[in-house]
């Protein structure tokens, strides 16, 4: 059996190191010419984004063909024009030498982020005659403004890093969206689907709030309508109305945090009602496409996003966000203690499905990794969370049942077979 675990164990963290392979700021960093360009992917946070993908290709533009985007116009517009760089696909030297009939479109991120209809989320690339790639937009009528100039940077088949000499400008790319503070967030939340929750922040006041720091840098996790009234979730007419207050402010984070930051979040998100008494935090776990909070008490999954308008990023979530901080005292005793490593968790329910902390033992003895182990390793995420063992058993038992979830197929055979 403990054969059986340490194999297990050593597939989680051999994913975990592969989910991140590639750190782009570090590739881009070595080069000067490219220092804009990186600072504006991690501004808008699209640096995580590339991060967190296997497969893509960045198209960079030099300081001097970059500073004439920067100059003119605001950071959400920056933003499309780079997420119109970023291609879902790889690209290197030969291929794009080698394209069939010599044309070909490629998906980028821009196409990921909601409204990219004809075609203006694709990058054209065309062989031209003599040795020359032009790149341009996708949509009807547009021209191949923009060519490749050189290789930068290639990891085979995950990531590719190519300069190109301007910009590719989609049709109505450079119309900047409304300031985040002049969006009605309660009507947007509403029409999400969200109205309780949409109801509750407007009879507290909480949405002024929201609603003065949507500039500055905000993340609103939303629960849904049926969210409110799935079983588990507590009375909110028994809260005080300070405990109502917490509540609400954690499912918000003072910061902006699109979808890829939140994929590779390794460290606990502070949220609104962290103050000096309590943390009222959580972490994150990522399966796929699959994005999900630990409270500590309970866990949701991220259901869609509803805004992502850089400095604002707005969800609708699964479930109540239960702070332990106001939940701690849950009625399923933990039958354990600490200790006894077994691969039981396996049989667990799904953490989003499991409104009360999952009453289970630690995943054996990822607690002894040291601290240079990868970081996506649950132990360590939880460990900073709570500084207790206690604490790590319910947050790291919720990542360990997804891991054991998409590993099972395998591990199983595997287990058999030796
Ligand atoms: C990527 O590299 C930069 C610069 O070297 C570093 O600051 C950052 O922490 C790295 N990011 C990750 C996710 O490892
Ligand atoms: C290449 O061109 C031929 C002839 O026009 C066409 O039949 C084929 O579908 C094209 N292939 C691709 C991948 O576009
Ligand atoms: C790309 O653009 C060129 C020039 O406008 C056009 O001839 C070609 O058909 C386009 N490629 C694709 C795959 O649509
Ligand atoms: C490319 O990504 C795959 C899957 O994540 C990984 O197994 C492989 O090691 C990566 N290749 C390199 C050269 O990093
Ligand atoms: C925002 O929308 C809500 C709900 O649709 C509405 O009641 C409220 O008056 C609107 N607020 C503003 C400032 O327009």
């Amino acid at each position: 059996m403990g054969n059986h675990s340490l194999t297990l164990l050593l597939l989680i963290l051999s994913i975990a190191t592969t989910i991140s392979a590639h750190n782009i700021t570090e590739i881009l960093s070595s080069n000067p010419d490219y220092s804009q360009y990186n600072n504006f992917l991690s501004q808008t946070k699209l640096a995580d984004e590339i991060n967190s993908r296997q497969t893509i290709t960045v198209l960079v533009l030099n300081n001097a063909a970059f500073s004439s985007i920067t100059s003119s116009h605001p950071l959400s517009v920056v933003k499309k024009i780079l997420s119109l760089l970023i291609l879902l696909d790889y690209f290197d030297n030969t291929k794009l030498h080698q394209l069939t009939n010599g044309t070909t479109l490629s998906t980028t991120l821009f196409q990921t982020t909601g409204n990219a209809v004809n075609n203006i989320g694709s990058v054209n690339i065309t062989d031209l005659k003599g040795g020359k790639v032009g790149f341009g937009s996708a949509a009807p009528g547009s021209k191949l403004d923009s060519s490749y100039s050189k290789s930068v940077k290639q990891i085979p088949y995950n990531i590719s890093v190519l300069e190109i000499t301007a910009p590719i400008i989609a049709p109505g790319i450079l119309t900047a969206p409304p300031p985040s503070s002049s969006v009605n967030l309660t009507a947007l939340i509403e029409k999400a689907g969200c109205k309780t929750f949409a109801s509750l922040i407007s009879s507290n006041g909480l949405i002024k709030t929201f609603q003065s720091t949507a500039d500055k840098g905000l993340t609103i996790f939303a629960p849904n309508d049926e969210a409110f009234k799935a079983k588990g979730v507590p009375d909110l007419t028994k809260l005080s109305n300070a405990e109502l207050v917490s509540l609400l402010q954690y499912h918000a984070a003072a910061k902006y945090l699109p979808i890829g930051s939140l994929k590779t979040t390794k460290d606990p998100i502070s949220s609104l009602a962290t103050n000096g008494a309590g943390k009222f935090d959580y972490t994150v776990t990522t399966a796929g496409d699959s994005v999900t909070l630990h409270t500590g008490v309970d866990s949701s999954r991220i259901a869609d996003s509803i805004l992502d308008s850089t400095p604002l990023a707005i969800y609708s979530v699964d479930s109540v966000l239960l702070p332990s901080e106001l939940f701690a005292t849950s009625p399923s005793p933990a039958p354990e203690p600490a200790g006894a490593p077994s691969p039981t968790p396996a049989s667990a329910p799904s953490p989003a499905d499991a409104p009360t902390p999952l009453p289970a033992s630690p995943p054996a003895p990822a607690g002894e990794s040291p601290d240079g182990a990868p970081a996506d390793a649950p132990s360590t995420a939880a460990e900073k969370s709570t500084g207790k063992s206690a604490g790590v058993n319910v947050k790291a038992t919720g990542v360990f049942t997804v891991a054991v979830t998409a590993l099972s197929a395998f591990v199983v055979s595997f287990v058999f077979m030796s």
